[in-house]
C-alpha cells in the first residue's frame, strides 16, 4: 500500500531565482511545488529600489511558463542609502515582504551590503514602526572570526544589540546552521524566526571535506559540524512554529562551482519536497511537515496560508536530474547521498 500525506501547498521562504536565461531555467523547479517563495535580491546590481523590485517581479512573471502558476514575494537589499520612505511606500503597496540584509561581504553578491549599522537605524525604525520584516545573512566578515563561528559571533556582535534598539523589528534569521541559533530563537519573542534549508537538515561539513572536497555542498552559511545538523533536525521537526522552510536554492553553474575558487549555493529547487519529507520520515515527524513547509511561514509573515494542496506519494526510489540545463550552463541538483522514498504526486 502507498503511504500518501497531503500538505497545504508550501512556500519558500528563502529563494534566489537570479535573472535572465538563469531565472528561465530555475522558476518552474520551484512552482512546480512551491505557491510563493521570498524572493532574494542579491542581484548585479542589487534591487534596491521599490521600483527595481517591481521591475524584477515583472521579470519573474514574464519567465513563468504558461501553465504554471507562482506568486513572487520581493525584498528589497538593504544598503547604507536605502530610503525609509521608499521602503514603506514598497510594503504600502504590498510589492514587497521583507527587507533583506547582507553584511557586506558575507557571500554572493553582497558588497553593496551594510558596514555601518548607524546609517540604517531609520530604516529598521521605519521597518518596526510599520510591522515590515527584516530578513538577515547572520554573519560577521570580520576576516579574525573563522568561518565556523561567523554565525555565533553575529547573535552576540550585531544582531541581540540590533534587535535591543530596534523594539518590535520583526526579523527572520535566515538559513539558520547552529544550535546556537535554534536556542536563540527559541528564547526569544515571536518577533524572530528563522528559516532553515534541506541541505543544512542533510550535510554536516565532513560532507563537504571528507574524501575530497565536493564543491555543490558548499554554501554559506557553510555547514557546521554533526551536533549542529542534529539540532536543526530538531528545531525544524519539533513544531515550534518559529521555524519554517526557506531553501536558499541558489543556482550557479557547474562550472562556477567547480572551480579554484567555487561559488557558494546549493541548488535544492528540483528536489526540495522530497528531501525534506524523507528527514521528516526519518524522524518520525511526518505530522509536523505540513507545519514546517506550510504554515508556519504564512503566520510569521502574517499572510493566508494557501488552500490549494499538494499529496506526498512514498514508494520506490525517486530519481531527480543529476543537473538542470540553462542558458548559462549546466546547474548540479542537490544530491543528498541517500534514496529519496517521497515524491509529490
Ligand atoms: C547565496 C547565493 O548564491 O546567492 N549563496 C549561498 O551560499 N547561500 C547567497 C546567500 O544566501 O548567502
Ligand atoms: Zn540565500
Amino acid at each position: 500500500m502507498t503511504q500518501t500525506l497531503t500538505l497545504r501547498r508550501p512556500d519558500d521562504w528563502h529563494l534566489h531565482l537570479r535573472d535572465g536565461e538563469m531565472l528561465k531555467a530555475v522558476l518552474p523547479e520551484t512552482a512546480r511545488h512551491f505557491a510563493r517563495a521570498i524572493i532574494m535580491p542579491n542581484l548585479v546590481p542589487p534591487v534596491v529600489t521599490g521600483a527595481q523590485a517591481a521591475a524584477y517581479r515583472d521579470r519573474i512573471l514574464a519567465a513563468l511558463p504558461e501553465d504554471m502558476r507562482f506568486e513572487p514575494l520581493m525584498t528589497l537589499y538593504l544598503t547604507e542609502d536605502t530610503d525609509p520612505a521608499d521602503v514603506a511606500a514598497a510594503a504600502a503597496s504590498g510589492l514587497i515582504k521583507a527587507v533583506k540584509l547582507y553584511p557586506a561581504g558575507a557571500t554572493t553578491n553582497s558588497a553593496s551590503g551594510v558596514r555601518d549599522f548607524d546609517k540604517v537605524r531609520g530604516v529598521l525604525e521605519k521597518m518596526a514602526e510599520i510591522g515590515l520584516t527584516l530578513c538577515v545573512h547572520g554573519e560577521v566578515t570580520d576576516p579574525e572570526v573563522d568561518i565556523f563561528d561567523r554565525e555565533t559571533v553575529f547573535i552576540d556582535r550585531v544582531l541581540d544589540p540590533l534587535r535591543r534598539v530596534t523594539p518590535g523589528l520583526r526579523v527572520v534569521m535566515e538559513h539558520i546552521t547552529t544550535s546556537g541559533a535554534a536556542d536563540y530563537v527559541r528564547g526569544s519573542d515571536t518577533d524572530l524566526g528563522a528559516t532553515i534549508t534541506a541541505h543544512h537538515l542533510i550535510i554536516n561539513r565532513n560532507h563537504i571535506l571528507v574524501g575530497g572536497i565536493k564543491p555543490h555542498y558548499y554554501c554559506l552559511p557553510v555547514a557546521k559540524r554533526e551536533s549542529h545538523r542534529v539540532a536543526l533536525v530538531g528545531a525544524a521537526t519539533s513544531g515550534d512554529a518559529r521555524f519554517f522552510l526557506g531553501t536558499d536554492s541558489a543556482p550557479h553553474t557547474d562550472p562556477n562551482k567547480e572551480s579554484a575558487c567555487g561559488c557558494a549555493g546549493c541548488f535544492t529547487a528540483t528536489n526540495t519536497m522530497s528531501l525534506v519529507a524523507e528527514v521528516f520520515d526519518h524522524e518520525g515527524a511526518l505530522d509536523k511537515l505540513e507545519g514546517f513547509c506550510s504554515l508556519n511561514g504564512p503566520a510569521f509573515y502574517r499572510l493566508p496560508a494557501n488552500e490549494e494542496r499538494i499529496t506526498l506519494e512514498k514508494g520506490a526510489p525517486v530519481s531527480y536530474p543529476a543537473h538542470i540545463v540553462s542558458g548559462e550552463g549546466p546547474v548540479t541538483v542537490f544530491d543528498p547521498g541517500f534514496p529519496l522514498h517521497w515524491r509529490v504526486a
